[in-house]
């Protein structure tokens, strides 16, 4: 894909398409719930398809309408799937495999799990260790530890499992575990991260108790399918987000975006860097917060960013770097070591890439120090194939002088399918 220099602000209304994570758990959710599921709004991306795949191999019917992004799930309910004949295939999901895991150590059967070559090197102990001490058997190499992961599930209890990191596939794979395991299950972790599990949960009428960083759950017999409407995702939201900002005589809406405290760290960070952003007609849909997002032009001035709100902000690490690059002053991100094992190395492939353009950017052993206010100019990038990198060097590449080639831009249609064209659009 070749980014030219803008010479005009991006301007218009955008919609962008539907919440990954929830188009993920839709799907899950309501392949284990008695009834049928409609979602509205579904991400109709590489990923999600890969989830919709994956249960399809289980014995679930699911209509798919691309045209009105549509999926309608006829649930089986929590004991009716079959085992898959063949190998699950997650492609490049870490949600679908990690969150599927604590679905499949609930099945009295075996079932082998795989992905691309990604997938293959992610670490996937941080679930299936707490899995087998809920009682299912997981083979794979490393102990267990990455795909192609073998299980078999059946019979598991309850436990009081403090997570090491802060991920909502750790947390979601153990709440989806306990719906099947005897007595208690109970997740803490060391900040909060996204809390989609918990309120889809909800919404389908089974109990979740939330006090602080802890999430407990118990068996559930079976509970009932619920329609479902997908808010358009935050983190695609994110990329027109900083462009608007960063290219002058800007000014977009983008409509009916998902705005869930755990995952806006970003608005808080470009606030205080001086972005002006409005949220506009907020209100809530399925157990989910939504509003329209305003955003016009603004100098930004560099910031710190570190702890807690690293969870809230995880996939949003990428173009915060590029937002960064144009700042006055030195940005510090620091506790990030969770994105060395994203699709990419999030971490080296940012400083990497940003540095080709002539950014001033050092990787350190938990994040980045951007040096801002740098004219960048084109060369060419990698994505690394990895979708948050190509659209984030997308937005760098319409500030950079010249003209931008990204190298594997296609890898975008995991999470965001049209997203050049849109860009385009607007631009
Ligand atoms: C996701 C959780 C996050 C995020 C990923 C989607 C989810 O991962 O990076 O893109 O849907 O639960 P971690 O929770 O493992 O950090």
């Amino acid at each position: 894909m070749i980014i030219r220099e803008a010479t005009k602000g991006l301007k218009g209304i955008i919609r962008i398409p539907g919440d990954k994570s929830v188009s993920h758990r839709a799907v899950m959710l309501g392949s284990i719930a008695e009834g049928i599921t409609a979602i509205d709004g579904f991400l109709m991306g590489q990923d999600c398809i890969s989830t919709i795949n994956c249960f399809r191999k289980m014995g679930v019917k699911i209509d798919v309408d691309k045209t009105r992004n549509r999926v309608v799930v006829y649930g089986k309910g929590l004991y009716g799937l079959k085992p898959p004949e063949q190998v699950l295939d997650v492609g490049n999901s870490g949600t679908t495999i990690r969150l599927l895991l604590g679905i499949l150590a609930g099945q009295p059967f075996t079932a082998e799990i795989t992905g691309d070559d990604s997938i293959k090197r992610r670490p996937m102990a941080r679930v299936t260790k707490p899995l087998k001490l809920m009682g299912a058997e997981i083979y794979g190499r490393d102990d267990a530890n990455l795909a192609p992961l073998k299980i078999k599930g059946g019979r598991l209890k309850g436990i009081d499992y403090k997570s090491p990191v802060a991920s909502a596939q750790v947390k979601s794979c153990l709440l989806l575990a306990g719906l099947y395991a005897e007595g208690e299950t109970k997740v803490t972790e060391p900040a909060k991260s996204r809390d989609h599990t918990e309120r889809m949960l909800e919404h389908f009428g089974c109990p979740v108790t939330v006090e602080g960083n802890t999430v407990k759950v118990r068996r559930v017999d079976s509970f009932t399918a619920a329609d479902i409407v997908v808010p358009g995702d935050f983190s695609s939201a994110a990329f027109f987000i900083v462009a608007a900002t960063l290219i002058p005589d800007s000014h977009i809406i983008i409509e009916e975006v998902g705005i869930n405290p755990t995952r806006t760290g970003l608005l808080d960070v470009l606030y205080r860097m001086g972005a002006k952003i409005r949220l506009r007609n907020k209100r809530v849909k399925n157990n989910e917060p939504v509003a329209d997002i305003e955003v016009v032009s603004s100098k930004l001035k560099s910031t710190e960013i570190g702890g807690e709100i690293i969870p809230r902000l995880i996939d949003e690490i990428p173009i915060l770097s590029v937002a960064a690059a144009f700042a006055e002053g030195t940005t510090v991100i620091k506790d990030a070591a969770e994105l060395k094992v994203k699709e990419s190395n999030r971490l080296s492939a940012m400083a990497a890439e940003l540095n080709k353009l002539g950014g001033e950017v050092t990787e350190t052993d938990d994040g980045l120090i951007i040096k801002g206010r740098k004219q960048l100019h084109s060369a060419e990038v990698e994505s690394h194939n990895d979708h948050r990198i190509a659209m984030a060097m997308s937005v760098a590449g319409l500030k950079a002088r010249g003209e931008t080639v990204i190298k594997g831009s296609e890898c975008v249609s995991v999470s965001f399918p049209g997203y050049f064209s849109i860009l385009q659009k607007h631009i």
